[in-house]
């Protein structure tokens, strides 16, 4: 766990000056409702106890600095003529908020800012909407803006779609800035309302990553998100009440599907089911049915892995693994896809045996190692605090 005191000292070394402002920003694992976000649907997740931290001082001038210690890079520009950094992809996602803030019309001044974060990189827990999320409210803090929480998500996906160039939905950025401690929020993405949900004490939320890295960029995600919009206006002819996949039906599809390219038609059915998933999930949750949302987790995964083509061998192995120990009601892969991390729900008192036979199990078939988190639900964005 990353402490305030040292990200403090961490500024003062590189920037011979105390920070005013230290924020930090979580990172998220959704249970269920993947792919969902961009099709207007819903989505599950839970703002995890990771998160990036940012520690910021104004300057007197209109440059910003940066200081991205984890990786031992620096960057600088101009607020008068913030641009895509070619040399520095990670700068985007600062520079990419940085101009959504300057593009909606909000005066800024310049700063200089330390990043650190113990969100592990490119696993599919959202490290870059926690880092977009983080810089956002830093700026907002600074600058005295007045963002409500949904209109920080939306600047900070703007800054990821423009600058990063990732086609990618509302959800993690929605989760980062607006996430309730020990609870998770079903979010309607048409309607930008969440509604948080307990999370209980008797199962855990256990994230194993799987090592295998994804590239969101280069990963199909955005020929996924094509293939929703082509499913889209195809079905709209017989449809014309639709204006996003969140509309469909499964009896839309048995009657409709036919008539689209079959990559597309499991591409909509994967979302058209998975919405239906995210709901009945949730109201087994609600009613302590642990078996029932388990057994949701799992065709989760198979859709995507079937229907969706988005998860790889490693991660197959690992939900195979998870779901093979006593006591683990249900396991699919999180995040965007193309490797990254798994989520189970393990009953409290099997939680430390899932950990060693999983880790086990998985060196022996795979030879990778999984990192294991026993993940409790934290707040969205915020001033980190000294106890931390
Ligand atoms: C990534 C995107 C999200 C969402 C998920 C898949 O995390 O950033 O918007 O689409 O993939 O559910």
């Amino acid at each position: 766990m990353l402490d305030v005191v040292t990200i403090r000292r961490q500024f003062s070394e590189h920037y011979a000056d105390h920070p005013r402002l230290i924020v930090r920003a979580p990172g998220r694992v959704n249970l269920i409702g993947e792919h969902t976000d961009y099709n207007d649907g819903f989505v599950f997740p839970v703002a995890i106890d990771r998160a990036t931290y940012v520690a910021a001082r104004p300057r007197d001038d209109r440059r910003v600095r940066v200081a991205a210690i984890d990786i031992g890079e620096v960057d600088e520009f101009e607020l008068d003529t913030v641009q895509r950094s070619e040399e520095r992809p990670w700068a985007n996602y600062i520079r990419g908020v940085v101009n959504s803030l300057l593009v909606a019309g909000h005066q800024l001044a310049g700063v200089n800012l330390l990043i650190t974060s113990d969100v592990p990189r490119g696993a599919g827990l959202s490290s870059s909407a926690a880092l977009e999320v983080a810089v956002g409210y830093a700026f907002q803090v600074l600058n005295k803006l007045n963002l409500l929480g949904e209109e920080l998500a939306l600047l900070a996906q703007g800054a990821e779609n423009n600058f990063v160039g990732v086609q990618c939905g509302i959800m993690d950025q929605f989760i980062s800035a607006l996430g309730r401690k020990d609870h998770a929020l079903l979010i309607d993405c048409r309607e930008l309302h969440a509604r948080p949900v307990p999370l209980p004490q008797d199962a855990k939320i256990v994230i194993c990553d799987s090592s295998v890295r994804h590239e969101h960029g280069t990963s199909g995600y955005n020929q996924r998100r094509a293939e929703c919009e082509e499913a889209v206006r195809m079905l709209k002819r017989q449809l014309p009440r639709i204006s996003a996949l969140r509309d469909v039906t499964i009896a839309d599809l048995d009657r409709f599907g036919s008539l689209l390219p079959p990559v597309v038609l499991k591409r909509a059915r994967h979302v058209v089911t998975e919405n239906a998933r995210v709901l009945e999930s949730v109201a087994a949750l609600e009613r302590s049915d642990y078996i029932r949302f388990g057994e949701l987790m799992n065709e989760s995964h198979r859709s995507m892995r079937d229907d969706y083509e988005i998860s790889v061998p490693a991660i197959d192995t690992l939900v195979e693994l998870a779901r093979g120990v006593a006591g683990c009601y249900g396991s699919r892969m999180t995040g965007g896809g193309f490797g990254g991390c798994t989520v189970s729900l393990v009953s409290a008192d099997a939680v430390a045996t899932f950990q060693q036979t999983v880790a086990q199990a998985y060196r022996a078939q795979t030879g990778l190692e999984t990192t294991i988190y026993v993940c409790s639900a934290s707040d969205g964005v915020g001033r980190a605090l000294p106890e931390e």
